[in-house]
């Protein structure tokens, strides 16, 4: 009961406008997409001391994320297994146990059946307590990052991201490379928007066309890029390239810098606050002196598949698009500021970040236009004889890239392209059972 492949002809750049528009493909990427993957639901530095929590969401999962007496994490299922009530009703706080506020079963937050009310009279002492815990999720912890699947069939978490691993590493080492170099900024921002998940995600997998959307900020000059009044595709070519990398196994991508020369000097973007810039003005020499030739890539963000991007270099952040419906999406929103770093520099990216992102930021405000448009455009009934246009520089893609920090999984296109929106689409139509490999697809054009 997979769907017609001929949806996504990844092949042909095309998309059928259905895949955000119908109820049934919604559910079935439910169960095909997002109960078989990877999904980030937090960071360790949410919860640093034994027996703090907070929820999240798996997908359509609302799940409590713990750390036990043991200092383990675990992510468990927030639907109470007696009659499914949330066991959990708070965002965060510290607890060594969750008492079901329908019935009263209790779990500790290792997951397991603790407290059952009547235990002797009612049940007879039989209710087998181990059967009946909280539903728990396989965990894997990266560089900080905390990730889980309810799924015994997904490979393991380094599988599933492949060398995309070189890529998130970077970004949750944060600019002084060290292990674990990012901690959250409190509190997560979360919104709603009327439009599919996908639209975010594949955005985000290197859209660097709708730079024309965000033009008023390069106007008034507040885009980090600095580049007044230009688009990102007139940047200055003589000093670095835009690779678009896309990692086919996963469908994850990122979008990459490629400088000249690995000794290439800092460029202000803090001038006004000289302790944040000189902050970033050690930390980008330090980062050169560490990498050596590898320096000349710079991670600016990209996609872990399905519904996570990531946005390094300057604006640490992960955005998680929360599934709620075809046309109705939440975007959650974790910030982030290196924690080694001084607190005029958290201060300083703090309000940078809010003035950046959200709803009411400079940015991002257009892309919820975008996206929440293009969703009327999707559900248009007339304009469904017109697939989606993905064609944008087809056919220049290239394995085997030169660069060798890119991982041998690395599928790169240069420039200005709609690559990686492709290697994600093949990825999610693989996923919900119409194969297609990206090798095939280059080779049948
Ligand atoms: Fe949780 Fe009944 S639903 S105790
Ligand atoms: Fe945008």
């Amino acid at each position: 009961d997979s769907i017609d492949p001929r949806l996504v002809a990844a092949g042909s750049g095309l998309i059928d406008r259905s895949i955000f528009a119908d109820q049934e493909i919604f559910e079935q990427e439910m169960r095909d997409v997002y109960g078989k993957s990877w999904l980030f639901v937090g960071h360790t530095s949410q919860i640093p001391d034994k027996g703090d929590y907070f929820v999240s969401q798996a997908g359509r999962d609302a799940v409590v994320v713990t750390r036990d007496a043991d200092d383990r994490i675990n992510v468990l299922l927030n639907v109470c297994t007696h009659r499914g009530m949330p066991v959990c009703r708070y965002d965060k706080g510290n607890a060594k146990r969750f008492t079901c506020p329908y019935h009263g079963w209790t779990f500790a937050n290792t997951g397991d059946l603790t407290g059952l009310p009547l235990s002797s009279e009612g049940y007879g002492g039989k209710l087998d307590r181990k059967q009946w815990g909280l539903i728990k999720a396989r965990v894997a912890i990266f560089h900080g990052s905390i990730w889980a699947t309810f799924s015994d069939e997904a490979p393991s978490f380094d599988d599933s991201l492949g060398d995309m691993a070189l890529m998130l590493r970077e970004f949750m080492q944060g600019p002084d490379g060290e292990d674990d170099g990012l901690e959250t900024i409190e509190g997560i921002l979360k919104y709603e928007i009327h439009s599919n998940w996908k639209f975010g995600a594949e955005n985000n997998a290197g859209d660097l066309y709708h730079d024309v959307s965000h033009n008023s900020v390069q106007r008034v000059g507040l885009a980090l890029s600095g580049l007044r009044g230009r688009h990102v595709w007139d940047a200055d070519k003589q000093t670095f390239k835009i690779l678009n990398v896309a990692y086919p196994a996963g469908g994850h991508a990122a979008r990459v810098s490629l400088y000249d020369k690995a000794g290439r000097d800092y460029q202000s973007q803090w001038a006004m606050l000289p302790e944040v810039d000189e902050y970033f003005r050690d930390a980008h020499y330090k980062r050169q002196e560490r990498l050596g030739e590898q320096g000349r890539i710079l991670n600016r963000g990209g996609i872990v598949f399905p519904n996570i991007a990531y946005n390094s270099a300057g604006r640490w952040q992960i955005t998680m698009w929360v599934p709620r419906a075809p046309n109705r999406t939440e975007v959650w929103k974790w910030y982030f500021v290196p924690k080694s770093a001084p607190q005029a520099v958290k201060d300083a990216l703090r309000h940078y970040l809010l003035r950046y992102g959200g709803p009411t930021g400079m940015v991002e405000q257009d892309d919820i236009e975008n996206w929440a448009s293009a969703q009327i455009g999707a559900e248009s009934e007339a304009a469904r004889r017109l697939p989606m246009n993905y064609t944008l520089h087809m056919g220049h893609a290239q394995w085997a890239w030169p660069e060798p920090w890119l991982g041998e999984g690395a599928y790169v296109d240069e420039g200005v392209s709609e690559h990686a929106q492709r290697v994600f689409y093949q990825r999610w139509a693989e996923m919900m059972g119409g194969v297609v490999h990206a090798r095939e697809l280059e080779a049948s054009l």
